[in-house]
């Protein structure tokens, strides 16, 4: 039966098949969340050793992004404990996907978090979560650029302060443009399930 032999009925039908067709396919390439959304640019950071680390350093790969400062009492660890784990997760299931993925600790307490601290702080939680640290200027513009918020209590008695900030979770990818972000807040399975989502 050619088209200009069926019914209106017919036609719609098949229209009607075609566009749930579509519907099934959307949802394996669907968009990204975070797609178009201004996060993410150049920076230029200090690892651990000491290195000069920029944005073009991770080119190629996918990133997860998490800003937080060592001294952090309760939610940096919590978080980093979270993403530690699911790193060992995916490098048990499906290690070459894992190796897609760097993840990254940028710290928002430059003064406190030298490039040794924020390293071995990092590495505590996995060994391939990399701490990054900077000048107050270069965290302030990484931040900036992240959309995350940070900003320094004030002093306690004893002398110490808690740094506020932004608990995001970013996932990022290999050409440093934001794909969504990893709910933390619905633990392992959660921020797994999502890399398994979008890493690809
Ligand atoms: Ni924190």
């Amino acid at each position: 039966m050619n088209e200009s032999t069926r019914s209106p009925i017919a036609r719609r039908r098949a229209v009607l098949c075609a566009l749930l067709l579509l519907g099934a396919c959307s949802s394996p390439t669907a968009q990204p969340p975070l797609e178009g959304a201004h996060i993410g640019g150049p920076f230029t950071l200090t690892s651990g050793d000491g290195r000069t680390v920029t944005d073009r350093d991770f080119a190629g790969k996918y990133r997860i992004v998490y800003f937080g400062f060592t001294h952090c009492p309760d939610v940096c660890p919590t978080d980093l404990a979270a993403l530690g784990e699911a790193m060992r997760r995916l490098e048990r299931s499906d290690p070459k996907r894992a190796a897609k993925i760097q993840p990254l600790f940028i710290s928002v307490d430059p003064q406190r978090d030298t490039p040794a601290v924020v390293k071995e702080y990092a590495a505590a939680f996995h060994p391939r979560i990399l701490g990054l640290t900077g000048t107050p200027r270069q965290i302030a513009a990484v931040a900036k650029e992240y959309a995350v918020y940070y900003a320094p209590e004030p002093a306690q008695p004893g002398g110490g302060y808690g740094v506020d900030h932004s608990r995001v979770l970013l996932l990022m990818g290999p050409d440093g443009k934001p794909i969504a972000l990893l709910p933390q807040d619905k633990g392992v399975d959660g921020i797994v399930a999502e890399i398994d989502r979008w890493v690809t």
